[in-house]
């Protein structure tokens, strides 16, 4: 088996059960669910991540199904996250502390819930992308923080300078990817936000991963 092949077997998986739909279970599903502007925010994910893996030598495929599920939890209302979460099962760290301050975090991890149990994704680089597009964590793959930065800079935001930070994904990914980690920590800390320990974690890793490297 060459070098990657478990991904290459994750792959034809997926091209497998594309051919059965799974492009239009996931489409159907989206459009359903979310509203027209989180619907259109998802397809721009998408386009930009299969524009970035081209760049980074993803595989396009991924990157397109991550970016298009990267919000499909996202209609829920904070008590339906909690309580969906809490009828998966799931735990996570401070979990009081996300409930009370800043629940709607929880629509990366219910994303992932629902991209493994409804679209039966097992690849576990989407469904890392998927989990960790808000908060990010350490050692990220790259398409984690393609999914991540897309998120931030997809064709639908507006925000100033978003289409500088856009073309500096183009040529650094990693470096644009501690900018628009380190722009949601500003946002976070000055509109007096609960900053999640799982975001702090992510920062302090690359800070000190950064200064190994130099
Ligand atoms: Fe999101
Ligand atoms: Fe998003």
């Amino acid at each position: 088996m060459s070098k990657g092949g478990d991904i290459k077997y994750d792959i034809v998986k997926i091209i497998k059960r594309m051919h059965k739909g799974i492009e239009k279970q996931i489409f159907d599903y989206l459009a359903k669910h979310l509203k027209p502007e989180r619907l259109e925010h998802s397809y721009n994910v998408a386009i930009l991540a299969v524009d970035l893996a081209s760049i980074y030598n993803v595989n396009i495929l991924k990157a397109q199904i991550a970016g298009l599920l990267h919000d499909c939890a996202k209609y829920m209302t904070n008590k339906e996250l909690v309580n969906f979460f809490k009828k998966n099962n799931k735990t996570l760290g401070y979990f009081d502390e996300l409930i009370k301050f800043s629940p709607y975090i929880l629509h990366s991890f219910a994303g992932e819930i629902i991209a493994r149990k409804k679209f039966e994704i097992k690849d576990r680089d989407i469904l890392n992308a998927v989990r960790n597009h808000t908060l990010g964590r350490k050692d990220m793959s790259v398409l984690e923080k393609i999914i991540f930065v897309a998120d931030s800079v997809s064709y639908d935001r507006k925000w100033k300078n978003v289409k500088r930070v856009r073309d500096s994904a183009r040529k650094d990914l990693d470096k644009t990817f501690l900018k628009v980690l380190a722009g949601k920590i500003g946002y976070v800390i000055n509109n007096g936000m609960f900053l999640y320990s799982q975001t702090v974690e992510t920062w302090n890793w690359y800070v000190l991963n950064n200064k190994k490297d130099s």
